[in-house]
């Protein structure tokens, strides 16, 4: 194994990440960087994180064990991390806590963000209230239409939604919109950006972020079980939820890593959003280098999961390292095996999982029959589904 670089001076991790921008919002980041490295440096900034964790966001998020589940698939034991039972129903809010506390620092009045899922639209817009600070979310129109319940909350929040009709009208031509305006309003907007891509340092930072979910994980788990899980797993879309889990776990070689990208139709066929999976090459989209589904132009690709928030064309840099250095096994699970995930974590556990999570969860339905009934599989259930019922009611043939 190569070793793990975690990143250069320059924001490369390995071969991938940097920055790829236009030379207008340069100095933006900068600002940035700059400002990130002395918050990162000051007790205090990650005291008052801590706080709005806890009194906020309502963290620890508990692992739970889903023992119901577990016999039924009659293999390893099947745990979960609840990312789900955070204020706003997912992990996206550790990092728009932490972006929101950066952008006070730096006496920014307005935050952007964009979104796909609504998730992180709705915990950017969570934060912008609690905060005081006006809101604009960008959002692909086919997902203001998948995701209908968040993009009223966002409203509810205060915020104001920006439907983006170019390209794919997905996440991808959101975050294209996004920094757009960023470039045009530096001086009174903070950019949060609501994974962990983007030109450095945002996966830097969304990954310092989010790194409390697998912090939490490993004291809990050896609180519960007295050790640390066989495998943990987490989705893959640009990387925020799995990195979170991961990064503490890098160092525990005994602890296998999965990451689970969207198989959509199959990774076989065009229909999926799973570039490390289905072997893309190299590319560079929305300011950072890494793995990406490109033609031979360097066209980027059009993508398909059922998950919106899944349904993005690139994934952070650090995960690209991490496939590269063979730390983290990147597989894809694809719609009807995450449906089947949906399905079975309702009827068995009572819990109703994000379809972005489900793609976690179908590894580990998949997996653990094949596994010993004393191992042990963590997943990183990311979010609740009450977002996609719409979506699995329509899949379903159900009017709601
Ligand atoms: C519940 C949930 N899980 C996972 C994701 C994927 O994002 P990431 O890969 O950054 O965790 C999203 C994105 O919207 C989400 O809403």
């Amino acid at each position: 194994m190569q070793t793990y670089q975690a990143p250069d001076a320059r924001g490369f991790f390995g071969r991938h990440g940097g920055t790829y921008v236009s030379e207008t919002l340069i100095p933006a980041l900068q600002e940035l960087a700059q400002a990130y490295a002395e918050a990162k440096q000051d007790p205090a900034f990650w005291a008052a994180f801590r706080h709005d964790l806890a009194h906020y966001v309502g963290r620890p998020s508990p692992v739970y064990h889903a023992e119901h589940l577990s016999r039924k698939l009659g293999g390893a034991q099947i745990w979960l991390k609840r990312e789900d039972l955070n204020h706003t129903g997912a992990h996206k809010v550790n990092n728009t806590i932490g972006q929101a506390l950066l952008a006070q620092r730096m006496g920014k009045k307005r935050v952007i963000a964009e979104t796909g899922a609504g998730q992180h639209g709705v915990a950017s817009a969570t934060v912008a209230a609690r905060f005081g600070m006006a809101c604009h979310v960008y959002m692909g129109a086919d997902d203001i239409r998948r995701q209908a319940p968040n993009v009223f909350r966002m409203k509810l929040l205060g915020a104001q939604v920006v439907s983006v009709d170019s390209g794919s009208r997905t996440l991808k031509d959101a975050m294209n919109e996004a920094m757009r305006e960023w470039v045009a309003r530096v001086d009174d907007t903070f950019y949060i950006i609501g994974t962990a891509a983007g030109p450095a340092p945002y996966p830097e930072m969304v990954r310092d972020f989010q790194c409390v979910i697998g912090q939490e994980a490993k004291e809990q788990m050896l609180a519960a079980i007295g050790r640390q899980p066989d495998v943990a797993v987490a989705c893959v879309g640009g990387g925020s939820n799995a990195i979170g889990l991961f990064y503490p776990y890098i160092e525990e070689s005994g602890v296998r890593l999965v990451g689970v990208e969207a198989g959509g139709r199959g990774v076989e066929t065009p229909d999926h959003a799973a570039p490390i999976s289905s072997g893309a090459p190299l590319g560079v989209l929305h300011g950072f280098r890494s793995y990406l589904m490109q033609d031979a132009h360097g066209q980027v690709l059009g993508t398909h999961s059922v998950s919106a928030g899944l349904d993005y064309p690139g994934i952070g840099p650090e995960h690209s390292h991490l496939a590269d250095i063979g730390r983290v096994e990147y597989q894809a699970a694809n719609d009807d095996a995450a449906l089947e995930a949906f399905d079975l974590l309702c009827r068995y556990e009572g819990i109703i999982p994000a379809l972005e999570s489900s793609h976690a969860l179908a590894w580990a339905v998949a997996e653990a029959p094949k596994m010993d009934k004393e191992q042990v599989i963590l997943v990183n259930l990311s979010g609740r589904g009450d977002k996609d019922i719409n979506t699995v009611a329509k899949l379903k043939g159900i009017e709601l």
